[in-house]
C-alpha cells in the first residue's frame, strides 16, 4: 500500500493505531469511569470536531465565552500529548487529565466504536457524533497534514489510496461512520450530526444540540451561540486564545502547529479531486451503505 507512517503504529483489534495512542490507553478505556453528565464528541478526524466542541462549550456556558473551561481543548480522550513516540510511554495520557476534570466534562475522541469506554452506554452519558462527506474530509486532512508529511508521502493520489484503504490509521472513514450510523443512531443518549447540515442549518442544529443536552436557553442565547460559532467568529476566538499570555497553542493547533480551522466549506473537494478519485469515493460509499438509509450531501 501507498505511504503509511510505517513505524508509528500498533495494530489492535484489527485497527492501526497512531503512536499518540499507546496500547495501554485502549486497555484503560475498558474501565474508564464515565459520569452521567459527561459529553463525548466523537468524529472521524477533520469532520468538524472543533466546530461542535465550540457549540457544546458555549451551550454549557449559557453562551458566555469567558466561562468556557478552555483546558478541555488541550486533551483528546485517547491521545497523549508529547513530543514524539519515544516519550509516549512516560507522558501523562489525555484520559488521565480528564479523570481530574470537574463536571460537566466535554471530551473529544476519534475512537472507533469498538474502543469507546463501555460505561458511556451504561451511564447514558451524551454522545454527539459528527460525520462529514469523506471527499471533503480527505482534502481537509491532506492540507492539515501536508506540512508534517514526509516528502515521499506528499503525493496526492497516494494519499487518497491511503485514506480509502482498510489499513487507514485509526480505522478507515467508511467503517468508522458505518458502525456509528448502524449501531448507535436511535439510542437515546446518541446524536448523529452531519457537517453539511451544520453548514446549511447552523442555528437549527445549535437548537437541536441544545435540546439533546437538555439546555433550555432563550432564543437570544441561541442566536448568540450561532453567531459565535461561524468560522469567522471562531477564527477570532482562536486568535484571542493564542494571544493570551502564556497561551497553550495546543488548544487551537494539533501538536501546537497544525491549525484546526481552515476554510470550512462544503464541496472543496471539487477543486482538488480528479473525476476518477471522486468516482472511487462514490462507489465505496454506495457499497458501504447499500443496506442502510444513510445519505450524504456534498454539493
Ligand atoms: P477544512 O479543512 O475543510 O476547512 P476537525 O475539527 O475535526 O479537525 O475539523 C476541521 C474542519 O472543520 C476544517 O475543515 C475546519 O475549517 C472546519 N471547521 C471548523 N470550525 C468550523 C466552523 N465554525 N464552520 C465551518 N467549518 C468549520
Amino acid at each position: 500500500m501507498a505511504g503509511t507512517f510505517q513505524n508509528d503504529y500498533a495494530v489492535i483489534d484489527g485497527i492501526r493505531v497512531f503512536w499518540t495512542t499507546p496500547p495501554s490507553t485502549l486497555v484503560d478505556m475498558k474501565t474508564f469511569e464515565v459520569r452521567e453528565d459527561d459529553v463525548f464528541i466523537v468524529t472521524f478526524p477533520k469532520s468538524g470536531t472543533h466546530w461542535l466542541m465550540e457549540i457544546v462549550y458555549l451551550l454549557l456556558a449559557n453562551g458566555e465565552l469567558s466561562k468556557i473551561k478552555r483546558n478541555m481543548m488541550e486533551q483528546g480522550l485517547e491521545h497523549t500529548q508529547c513530543a514524539g513516540p519515544s516519550e509516549v510511554q512516560t507522558a501523562k495520557p489525555g484520559h488521565k487529565y480528564m479523570e481530574e476534570w470537574e463536571s460537566p466534562r466535554v471530551m473529544n475522541s476519534h475512537l472507533m466504536l469498538r474502543f469507546l469506554p463501555p460505561q458511556i452506554w451504561e451511564k447514558k452519558a451524551k454522545v454527539l457524533y459528527v460525520a462529514r462527506n469523506p471527499k471533503d474530509v480527505v482534502c481537509s486532512m491532506y492540507h492539515f497534514m501536508y506540512a508534517i508529511l514526509p516528502e515521499e508521502q506528499r503525493d496526492w493520489s497516494n494519499f487518497v489510496k491511503f485514506f480509502t484503504a482498510k489499513e487507514m490509521i485509526g480505522g478507515d472513514w467508511f467503517t468508522h461512520v458505518y458502525e456509528y450510523w448502524t449501531q448507535c443512531k436511535g439510542r437515546e443518549n446518541f446524536l448523529f450530526i452531519k457537517y453539511e447540515d451544520l453548514k446549511k442549518n447552523h442555528r437549527g442544529m445549535v437548537k437541536q444540540v441544545a435540546e439533546f443536552l437538555g439546555k433550555n436557553l432563550s432564543e437570544e442565547v441561541i442566536d448568540k451561540i450561532t453567531s459565535l460559532t461561524t468560522i469567522d467568529a471562531m477564527r477570532k476566538t482562536y486568535d484571542e486564545l493564542e494571544a493570551e499570555p502564556g497561551s497553550n497553542m495546543r488548544r487551537t493547533k494539533a501538536f501546537g502547529v497544525l491549525s484546526f480551522l481552515n476554510k470550512g466549506n462544503v464541496g472543496s473537494w471539487k477543486e482538488q479531486m480528479s473525476e476518477e478519485q471522486s468516482k472511487l469515493f462514490d462507489e465505496k460509499l454506495a457499497e458501504t451503505f447499500k443496506d442502510t438509509d444513510f445519505t450524504l450531501e456534498c454539493e
